[in-house]
């Protein structure tokens, strides 16, 4: 864990009056965890949340690190996977912090995927009323969507992300380099998230991406600080346009997730990886954005080309259309039984879209089989 390329640390900053943070962003970086902490916070205790896997591969070490800055560290370990969102382990986190006099002068920080980062986040928002929270985010996807925006939550049984809350935290220290242990299908899942980006908010970037294809592959360090820095970016600035998803604009994050959460829930989430079901869902919503006259075919092909350049798969398993549509009216973001679709109208540009027809829905469900 050494800082192999300090010249490629970047600070951005998350504008959001008093819960404005920073995101350090490098290669080699967590080197400078305990600067970064000592800088964020008043204190020096801290709560280390993490998996058992990223346990010995970083956040035992990222403890050491703090030990040896003089401060007093708790390493709490969490089984790794989905289920570990959930009111039992949300529990016993409370129980073991009182055990252990966790108060508000305890910082939390959550060292893993978005499974620690929404769990720790969520314990963070509830004990005590609210504690200092910070993320290092360790895979892909934590990197480049869920360290940031402050949502965080656990899951209800059979209802994902159901408890939760908006916890904005003290600050956010990404490190490229600790992808290179990630397994290589949970990286490929992450990449699904950065095209989005692309399409829909950046076509520079989209086309940027088109041209990375090789360097993303080989995980160059300096063109993933670069790409990392890009979606932060761009995530950034919905986020503090919208930061609790009242206007409607932070919902543009979700495109695809309509069809990717159908999809989810068709293989009872065991199926497929997050990711690889929104790389899915994002060619349903082109189809159907084609099939509605507003982008033509070879949008949809651009698209999936990227996708498809990536390892991702672009054409949906083998379920029933009319489940899936099914599985869609069961969203927790139906609304007065209403879907809503974030839908383009070209590349770099999305927009809401209420009062599609299921036929077309169904359709789109079919070409994209
Ligand atoms: P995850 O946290 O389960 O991590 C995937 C796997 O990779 C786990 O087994 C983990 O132990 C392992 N891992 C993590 N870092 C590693 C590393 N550097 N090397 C080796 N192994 C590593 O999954 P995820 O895809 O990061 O996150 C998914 C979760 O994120 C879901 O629960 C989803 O709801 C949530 N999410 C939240 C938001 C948000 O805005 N809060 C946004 C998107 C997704
Ligand atoms: N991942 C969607 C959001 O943060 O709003």
């Amino acid at each position: 864990m050494s800082a192999d390329h300090p010249t490629l640390n970047h600070t951005l900053r998350v504008a959001l009056a008093e819960r404005s943070y920073d995101i350090e962003i490098g290669s080699g970086n967590l080197a400078n965890f305990s600067s970064f902490l000592r800088q964020r916070c008043q204190t020096e205790h801290a709560i280390l949340i993490t998996d058992t896997t990223v346990d010995p591969l970083y956040a035992d070490q990222l403890g050491d690190q703090l030990v040896e800055s003089g401060w007093e560290v708790h390493l709490l370990v969490v089984d790794a996977g989905e289920q570990s969102k959930s009111t039992e382990v949300a529990s016993h986190l409370w129980e073991t912090m009182l055990a252990e006099g966790v108060d508000r002068q305890t910082v939390v920080v959550a060292v893993g995927g978005g499974v620690v980062g929404d769990l720790a986040g969520f314990v963070a928002a509830t004990y005590a009323r609210g504690l200092p929270f910070v993320q290092i985010p360790t895979t892909l996807l934590a990197q480049v969507d869920s360290s940031v925006g402050g949502k965080v939550g656990i899951n209800l049984p059979g209802a994902k992300n159901m408890v939760g809350a908006f916890w904005q935290p003290q600050g956010v220290l990404i490190d490229v380099a600790v992808l290179e242990t990630l397994p290589v299908q949970e990286y490929r899942a992450g990449l699904a998230e950065v095209v989005k980006y692309g399409v829909i908010l950046d076509a520079d970037f989209f086309d940027t991406l088109e041209q990375q294809v090789d360097a993303i592959e080989a995980k160059n360090p300096q063109v993933l600080t670069t790409i990392v820095e890009h979606c932060c970016r761009l995530k950034a600035e919905v986020v503090e346009q919208d930061e609790r998803e009242t206007t409607g604009l932070r919902a543009v994050l979700n495109y695809g997730h309509t069809f990717a959460h159908a999809l989810e829930a068709a293989g009872s989430y065991g199926q497929l990886l997050h990711g690889e079901a929104v790389a899915m869902g994002m060619c349903c919503a082109a189809r159907l954005a084609a099939r509605m006259g507003r982008v033509g075919e070879p949008f949809v092909k651009k698209q999936a080309d990227l996708l498809q350049a990536l390892h991702l798969k672009t054409t949906l398993p083998d379920h029933s259309p009319d489940e899936l549509l099914r599985l869609m009216y069961h969203d927790k973001k139906v609304e007065q039984g209403q879907l809503r679709f974030i839908l383009p109208d070209c590349m770099g540009h999305v927009e809401q879209v209420g009062e599609v027809r299921p036929n077309d829905i169904l359709a789109a469900l079919r070409d994209s089989r």
